[in-house]
């Protein structure tokens, strides 16, 4: 109870009553997992219990707002129980509301919750599997909600988005990332080959940054690059530590998407090396035509392996 009661002002009893229902839905197991579907088949809402009226009922008014042929068309679809109540699963009963003709005061509109609110809502029937870990993840916590990047009445793109697209979505908040996709060597996310939910499950992970895969940032891209994931004979230390301690992963101007450009990303940390000499090293042995071999060249022309090698011989991961 009381978790509306915050900032709702005159909408406090209605949403004290929608809490109660949230907690009476929730405590249905399993309602709507498709799986559930064989264990109820009825479809028809309880109408006039509890204060529901049924979706019929509020169609006679809102046509408009009908969401036949999407995901939430309840009625019509098999794999959702009686449980539901069709426009009522997020309105909340609307008996008072119909009874007043239309009394505005007594629905619940989540656009007038706060999104953590709203996201209660949705989260009575979307806690499972991809959103088991919502509660407290990145986004709840900081108050951007379901109803912040989805719309149930008007979406703009698949999976009931707000934007067309994952990056029109995610730009609006997060610029800086989304605009390496213009950076000239990028994931191809404007390719359309990834989105940005290929890495990431913007819904809670338990891996850091909100990535999808494994608990790490290095298995993360291995659940893709498997031939990275090693373990090598001979580790590079710092492969074996993040991969993004080398590569961006949304995008560079240098190749392979690297945080700098050959030679200089070994020389951040081989700063001296007994052979070949760094630029560094020809720096301080002026007249050196070792060190103007180096410079300019890429340490992997030499050093191929350098994710790890499994050559016996493969120490310096020339081989
Ligand atoms: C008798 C006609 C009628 C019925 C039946 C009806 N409504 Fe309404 N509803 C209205 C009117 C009128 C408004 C107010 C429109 C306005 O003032 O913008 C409204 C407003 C709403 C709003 C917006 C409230 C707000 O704060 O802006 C929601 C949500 C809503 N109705 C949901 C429902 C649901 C769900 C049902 C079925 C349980 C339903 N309505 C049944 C007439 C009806
Ligand atoms: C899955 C949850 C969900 C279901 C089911 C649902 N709605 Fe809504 N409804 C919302 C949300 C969320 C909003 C707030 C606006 C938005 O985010 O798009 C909303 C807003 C509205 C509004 C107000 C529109 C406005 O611009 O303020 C009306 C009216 C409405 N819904 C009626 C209905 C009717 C009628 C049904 C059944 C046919 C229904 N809703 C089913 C979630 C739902
Ligand atoms: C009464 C249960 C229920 C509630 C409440 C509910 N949903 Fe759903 N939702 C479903 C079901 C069932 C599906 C279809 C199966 C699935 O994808 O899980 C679905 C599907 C979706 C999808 C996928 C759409 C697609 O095209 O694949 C989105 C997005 C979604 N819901 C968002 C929301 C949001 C946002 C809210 C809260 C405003 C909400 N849902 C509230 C039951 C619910
Ligand atoms: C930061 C934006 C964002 C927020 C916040 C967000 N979603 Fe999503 N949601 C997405 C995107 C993008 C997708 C499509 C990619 C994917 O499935 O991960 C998606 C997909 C979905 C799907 C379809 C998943 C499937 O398996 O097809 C459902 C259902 C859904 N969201 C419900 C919710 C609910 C419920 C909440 C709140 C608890 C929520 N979303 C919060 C962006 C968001
Ligand atoms: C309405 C604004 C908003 C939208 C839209 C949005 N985000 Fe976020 N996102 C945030 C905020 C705020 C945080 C928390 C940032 C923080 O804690 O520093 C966050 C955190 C994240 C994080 C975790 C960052 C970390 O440091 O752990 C990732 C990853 C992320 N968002 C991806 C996405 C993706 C992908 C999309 C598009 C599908 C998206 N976001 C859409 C606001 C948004
Ligand atoms: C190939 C996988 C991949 C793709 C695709 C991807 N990301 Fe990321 N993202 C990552 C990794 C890995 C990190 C963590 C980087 C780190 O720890 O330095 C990250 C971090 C982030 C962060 C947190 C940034 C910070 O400074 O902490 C945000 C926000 C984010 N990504 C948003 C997005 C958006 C938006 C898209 C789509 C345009 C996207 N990502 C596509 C892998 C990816
Ligand atoms: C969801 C799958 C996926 C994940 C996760 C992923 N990648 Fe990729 N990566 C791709 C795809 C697809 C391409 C483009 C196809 C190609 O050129 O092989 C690519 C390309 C690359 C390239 C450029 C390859 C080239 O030949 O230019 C690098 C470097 C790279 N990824 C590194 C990473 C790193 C580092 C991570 C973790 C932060 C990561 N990837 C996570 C799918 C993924
Ligand atoms: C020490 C720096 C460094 C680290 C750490 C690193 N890489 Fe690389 N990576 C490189 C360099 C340099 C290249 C370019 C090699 C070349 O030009 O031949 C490269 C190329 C790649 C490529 C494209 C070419 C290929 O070999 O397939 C992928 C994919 C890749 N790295 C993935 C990863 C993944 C996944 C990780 C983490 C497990 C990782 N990298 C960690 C330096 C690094
Ligand atoms: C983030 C720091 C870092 C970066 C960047 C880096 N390395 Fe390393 N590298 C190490 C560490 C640490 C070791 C292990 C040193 C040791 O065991 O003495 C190592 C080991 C090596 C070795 C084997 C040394 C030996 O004694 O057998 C070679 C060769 C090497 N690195 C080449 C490169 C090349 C080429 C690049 C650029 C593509 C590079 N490294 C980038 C940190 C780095
Ligand atoms: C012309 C080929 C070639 C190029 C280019 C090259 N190396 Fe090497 N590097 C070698 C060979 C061969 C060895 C093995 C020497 C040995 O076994 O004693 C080696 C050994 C190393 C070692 C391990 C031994 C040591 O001296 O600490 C490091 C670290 C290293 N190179 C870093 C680099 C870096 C950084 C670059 C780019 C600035 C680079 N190398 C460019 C051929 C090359």
């Amino acid at each position: 109870m009381g978790r509306f009661k915050r900032t709702l002002g005159p909408a406090v009893p209605i949403a004290g009553a929608l809490a109660l229902w949230i907690v009476a839905v929730a405590t249905v197991p399993a309602a709507t997992t498709p799986a559930a579907a064989t264990v109820t088949t009825g479809t028809q809402a309880p109408a006039q219990v509890n204060g529901y009226v049924g979706e019929e009922t509020c169609l006679t008014c809102h046509e408009a707002q009908s969401y036949k042929g999407t995901a939430h068309a309840f009625a019509a679809d098999e794999r959702t129980p009686a449980a539901t109540h069709g426009c009522e699963s997020c309105h909340g009963p609307g008996q008072a509301h119909v009874d007043g003709g239309g009394d505005k005061t007594k629905i619940v509109n989540p656009k007038n919750l706060t999104p953590r609110e709203a996201s209660e809502i949705c989260t009575t029937c979307h806690d499972r599997k991809e959103h088991a870990l919502w509660s407290g993840s990145q986004h709840d916590s900081r108050n951007v909600g379901c109803t912040t990047c989805h719309s149930v009445h008007t979406p703009k793109g698949p999976k009931q988005l707000k934007e067309a697209t994952e990056p029109a979505l995610c730009v609006k908040c997060h610029a800086n990332i989304v605009n390496k996709q213009h950076r000239f060597n990028h994931m191809p996310v404007r390719e359309g080959e990834l989105v940005c939910t290929s890495c990431h499950n913007v819904h809670g992970s338990a891996n850091v940054k909100l990535l999808r895969a494994g608990t790490t940032v290095d298995e993360s891209c291995t659940s893709c690059h498997t031939e990275k994931r090693g373990p090598y004979l001979w580790e590079h230390a710092p492969v074996a530590e993040s991969c993004v301690t080398c590569h961006d992963p949304h995008g560079s101007n240098n190749d392979r998407m690297l945080v700098a450009k050959q030679p200089y990303l070994c020389q951040r940390c081989h700063v001296t090396s007994r052979h070949p000499p760094t630029i560094y090293d020809g720096y301080l042995l002026k007249n050196s035509s070792n060190a103007n071999k180096i410079f300019g060249r890429s340490c992997t022309i030499c050093h191929q392996e350098i994710h790890g090698s499994n050559s016996p011989s493969g120490k310096a991961f020339l081989r």
